[in-house]
Formats: structure tokens, sequence, C-alpha cells
């Protein structure tokens, strides 16, 4: 075997070996879709604590408006596969039953980041377009995802 095919054989093994990553099960499913949404609460959180002065510096507004907009592109793709599991998701089979009403409000989310990140890339306040992405968060949360448990 030529040294080249050997170093991809030894790349794919690793892969496999790596559970979540190889072969999209339905826990994979949920773990991707939940991670996206992770990062997406995490960059708000930080974008929030800026904006109102009570942690990190405003020199990093840019960068996690960007981040927020670049993730707001991959919501409608992250949950394209239906899978509803009511122990360890709280993604509603409404998603998939009114697809366009959610696909809708994950546009929404991207207007909405995309004119926040806008903002902050010209230093202009970002009060107005981070209220309006926070009403993009709960525009879709309202109709397509579960009360939380307890
Ligand atoms: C187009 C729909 C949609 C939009 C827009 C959306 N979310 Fe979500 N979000 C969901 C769904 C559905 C879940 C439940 C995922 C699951 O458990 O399978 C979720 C889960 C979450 C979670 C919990 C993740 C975890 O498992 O711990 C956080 C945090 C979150 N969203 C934050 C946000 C914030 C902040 C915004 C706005 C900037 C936002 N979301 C916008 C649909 C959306």
């Amino acid at each position: 075997m030529k040294l080249r095919k050997l170093a991809l054989a030894a790349f794919v093994g690793s892969m496999i070996a790596l559970p979540g990553i190889a072969g999209a099960d339905d826990e994979g499913t949920i773990k991707y879709r939940q991670s996206v949404m992770k990062a997406v609460g995490g960059h708000v959180g930080a974008i929030g604590s800026i904006a109102k002065g009570e942690g990190g510096s405003a020199d990093h507004m840019k960068a996690h408006t960007a981040a927020l907009a670049d993730l707001a592109t991959m919501v409608e793709a992250a949950f394209k596969d239906k899978v509803v599991n009511e122990e360890k998701s709280r993604s509603l089979g409404k998603i998939w039953e009114d697809w366009d009403g959610f696909a809708k409000a994950a546009g929404a989310m991207k207007e909405a980041t995309a004119a926040l990140a806008a903002a902050a890339a010209k230093g202009e306040d970002v009060g107005t377009a981070l209220k309006a992405t926070f009403d993009s968060c709960k525009g879709c949360h309202k109709d397509f995802r579960a009360e939380k448990k307890g």
C-alpha cells in the first residue's frame, strides 16, 4: 500500500472511532442541532453582557455578532432531518409538519442577526438590532420548542 493510501486509511479509521462524527444517527442529529443552538446562546449571552456594559470588551462586539450571523445561516439546515425525542430534545414535531413556518422563523433570525452584525461592524449602537434578534429567537421558540421540563 502506498504511503498516501495508508495515511488516508488511518484518517478514515480515526473518524469512525469518533462517535458523533461518523454516520448521522438520531442521537448525533439531536446533539448537533443542540450544539448549534448552544453556540447561538453563547454568543447572544456575550453580546448582551457587552451591550449592557456588564462584562467583556466592546472590541469583541464585532466578532460575536459576526459569528452569530454566521450561525444563523446554519439553523435551517441543522433541523432538516426529522428527529423527535421527548426525552433528549425539545424540538417539537411541528417543525417538520410546518417546515415553511420553521424556515420562515429561521429566515427572520438570519435577517435580524445580519442587521445586528452590520450595526456592530459600523460601530453603531446595537440596541434596536439586538431587540429584533431576541424577538427572532422567541418567534421560533414559542411555536417550535417544547417548554422546559420540571
Ligand atoms: C428557527 C427556529 C429557532 C430560532 C430562530 C432560534 N432557535 Fe433556539 N432552539 C430552537 C429549537 C427547536 C430548540 C430545541 C433543540 C432541541 O432540543 O432539539 C432550540 C434550543 C435552544 C437552546 C437550548 C440548547 C440546548 O440544548 O442546551 C438555546 C440556548 C437557544 N435555542 C438559544 C437561541 C437564541 C439565543 C436564539 C436567537 C438568537 C435562538 N435560539 C433562535 C429553535 C430556534
